[in-house]
């Protein structure tokens, strides 16, 4: 294999696969100049210097050389204050109290095995090389490191700095971002994914603005609000067309993507931990390491950043173990009874699972000592003895007895002020001296800041698991952080327990799938208010929103897909009215919503389960039939407005591909839509499994699939048409055929 990275002899890097180039030098003034990113080059050394030196009226001229200023300049990691006036990546507080620090090139080197980050989680590596960049300011001893991977089979490239103290006092850190990326002048929009608990995953898109547009969370988790990923894109593109640059970070708590178009119209991005409320000592011979920032650029639109993503997320940040590992169908206990659980119920409900054909029994909320409602008891991770007379892992075994996997629900990170827990340990919690302590959901965040917290929450979720019955646990987290301080951490170390907190969340989740390689764990913090690839490194799936009405949970799919991978994604079929917001819908319409997620089930009580049983074993079976197509496959969004969507799922040996089709209000004399399909054989046939015509895969992707007819009158032989009514939906399915 040739060198994916290159070093010319007056320091010109480039880093070049088959997908992308990305060049840079040190400049005569050894400061580290941003050059280009884009598709691959075959030279890439002959890449122009496109920020011209010359004279800029008014402005300052960078440590007296003529005709540098620094406002100017694409840089790899600007810092503040030496003529450039942008918001920078270093920004921080010197020995002698001030914030300008000045970094120049000191060495570089280039390593073939990845280096994973020690307390972060990290991408793998693989067929890759890392360009590991040493920075110093000479006047106050601070080296900063630039990681930067390139795989050869990969469009993604991966930052991190790690920032060292080689002198005798403090530094003070204040931003100390993973990475910094100057695109040129031009016009930009952007993607970025916004909302709140029940409503994720809604995509905006906006101009670039002049001046700074941020996403960022101050919430102790990446959070619903906004989540970690934000896409630069040409001006007018489309899912097939246009110019993207994807970017998100492997990190689950106080994030910031901030993009600022400068004065000369340069746009620069910032990727990492948010600088609001984030302040970080370095003691002399300390090093400070930051997370990892993803990159990726994309030629053909929007559908080629997601494929991109999709690959490089399944590859390289999920478990390997669960990769392409067919996930089991669950019957959650959530909405099938909430807090209204106890033994016999549950093998109630595990005596339907079996009827209906589900894989799992997972046991939610409400098993734990006294938990009886949202009020208590979080943090006593014991059975209820009323309840769940013989424990956890009896009823395991019981489960396990009729043929089912069993899975059960922690919150451990949260504690109610009403448990054991609390009574024993009040300074476990996370909270400021002198002030009362802001509620959310009834409860307090435990200080993850703390190793006897970590140790504390191991051994109480190990006791459970130790049992060797659990096949599943859902992990969740339900309230964001407010009042944030340890008690455990001097007055002057108070702004680094938001990001200590996550490094202690990371060691337990380390320490527990290594322990427990085999269980399944599922990401969730009401839903997904901390789906990120922080957590996704972890945990092969995610819920990913409290939302179960179909409708709803369209939209969620669709762009939580711009990142995530729907092998990393669960969904089930709930009540109806739903829960939510009282929709009702049909069965297979609430099965439809979800049917490429990888993981899939049910949470229905056993009167509805009775009432919809043959429906639900159809599904159920459809469920396990499809699982291995589930992972690994490709999704394509093929249509969104606001009454319809489409969706193209192919599986990846490229043998079955499957297209499901949302209308959601109904109306007379509509049009007649075809769907064009994505990545097909030209010359293969592809015939539907339910019988008729075999369509040829040019003819699928050029003259589309006709898509069903929403009417209240069905006429024709020939049409296909969608249920009656409104929410209606329909599944094709095709197997590759000779003819
Ligand atoms: C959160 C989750 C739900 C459920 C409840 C239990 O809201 O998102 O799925 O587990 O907690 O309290």
């Amino acid at each position: 294999m040739s060198a994916m990275i290159t070093v010319s002899e007056n320091l010109t890097f480039s880093l070049t696969n088959k997908k992308f180039s990305y060049v840079f030098r040190v400049s005569p003034e050894r400061l580290i100049e941003h050059l280009y990113y884009g598709g691959t080059l075959q030279n890439p050394e002959q890449v122009s210097i496109h920020h011209l030196r010359t004279q800029r009226e008014t402005s300052s001229v960078f440590e007296g050389h003529q005709h540098l200023n620094l406002s100017g300049m694409p840089q790899e990691f600007p810092s503040f204050g030496t003529s450039d006036y942008r918001f920078p990546a270093l920004h921080g507080r010197n020995a002698d109290g001030n914030t300008i620090f000045s970094l120049q090139y000191k060495k570089h080197k280039i390593v073939k095995e990845k280096p994973r980050l020690k307390k972060l989680p990290s991408a793998r590596g693989g067929d890759s090389e890392t360009l590991v960049i040493t920075l110093e300011d000479t006047l106050h001893k601070l080296e900063v490191e630039l990681f930067y991977t390139i795989y050869a089979d990969y469009g993604v490239l991966v930052r991190s700095a790690k920032f060292k103290n080689k002198s005798k006092v403090e530094i003070q850190l204040q931003h100390a971002f993973s990475s910094a990326l100057d695109l040129p002048p031009a016009e930009y929009e952007i993607l970025h994914l916004h909302g709140t608990w029940a409503r994720e995953f809604n995509a905006e898109r906006v101009a670039m603005p002049k001046g700074r547009f941020v996403i960022d969370s101050a919430r102790g988790t990446s959070s619903a609000a906004h989540n970690p990923f934000i896409a630069v894109m040409q001006k007018g593109t489309t899912e097939d067309y246009g110019r993207v640059y994807g970017t998100t970070l492997i990190y689950s708590g106080n994030f910031a993507l901030s993009l600022e178009t400068g004065e000369f119209e340069d746009v620069r991005l910032l990727a990492g931990i948010n600088p609001f409320n984030f302040h970080w000592r370095l003691k002399p011979g300390k090093k400070f390491c930051t997370p990892e920032a993803l990159h990726v650029y994309a030629d053909k639109g929007l559908r080629s950043m997601t494929h991109l993503w999709h690959d490089f997320i399944r590859e390289k940040i999920s478990p390997p173990k669960f990769k392409n590992m067919p996930r089991p169908t669950y019957l959650n206990t959530w909405e099938a009874a909430y807090f209204d659980v106890d033994e016999n119920k549950v093998l109630h409900l595990a005596d339907r699972a079996v009827d209906v054909g589900v894989d799992m029994l997972v046991l939610d909320d409400g098993w734990f000592e006294g938990r009886r409602d949202d009020t208590s008891s979080l943090g006593d991770w014991r059975a209820d003895k009323a309840r769940f007379p013989s424990g956890i892992p009896a009823l395991a075994a019981k489960v396990k007895a009729k043929g089912l996997k069993f899975g059960i629900w922690f919150e451990p990170e949260m504690v109610n002020p009403d448990s054991q827990l609390f009574k024993d340990h009040p300074d476990w919690a996370i909270q400021v001296p002198g002030r009362k302590s802001s509620l959310g959901r009834n409860q307090l965040t435990l200080d993850l800041s703390r190793d006897e917290v970590i140790d504390y929450l191991y051994g109480q979720i190990d006791d459970i698991l130790s049992c060797g019955d659990i096949d599943y646990v859902k992990w969740d987290m339900n309230r964001n952080m407010t009042e944030v301080g340890s008690g455990a951490l001097s007055r002057n170390r108070q702004r680094e327990v938001s990001h200590r907190y996550m490094l202690g969340l990371y060691n337990l989740l380390e320490r527990l799938t290594t322990q427990y390689p085999d269980v399944l764990f599922e990401n969730c913090a009401s839903g997904g208010n901390r789906f990120d690839l922080g957590m996704l490194s972890y945990m092969p799936q995610g819920w990913i929103s409290d939302m179960c009405d179909p409708i709803g949970r369209l939209d969620i799919i669709n762009g939580a897909s711009y990142l995530y991978p729907l092998d990393v994604t669960a969904a089930y079929i709930g009540p109806s009215p739903n829960h939510q917001n009282g929709r009702v819908s049909s069965i297979q319409t609430r099965f439809l919503a979800g049917v490429f997620c990888a993981a899939r089930g049910i949470s229905l009580n056993e009167t509805d389960i009775d009432a919809h049983k043959d429906e639900l074993v159809q599904f159920m079976a459809l469920a396990k039939s499809t699982a291995q197509d589930m992972v690994g496959g490709r999704f394509d969004r093929l249509m969104k407005n606001e009454n319809e969507v489409c969706w193209q799922y192919t599986s990846r040996d490229e043998q079955t591909v499957y297209v499901a089709y949302f209308h959601i209000l109904s109306a007379p004399n509509l049009p007649f839509r075809r769907a064009l399909l994505i990545g097909l054989d030209p010359e293969g046939y592809y015939t539907p499994v339910d019988g008729g015509v075999s369509y040829g895969g040019d003819m699928l992707m050029q003259n589309g699939l006709p898509l069903p007819y929403v009417t209240t009158s069905h006429v024709s032989d020939k049409v296909r048409y969608m249920d009656k009514g409104d929410f209606s939906s329909h599944l094709f399915t095709f197997r590759k055929t000779a003819s």
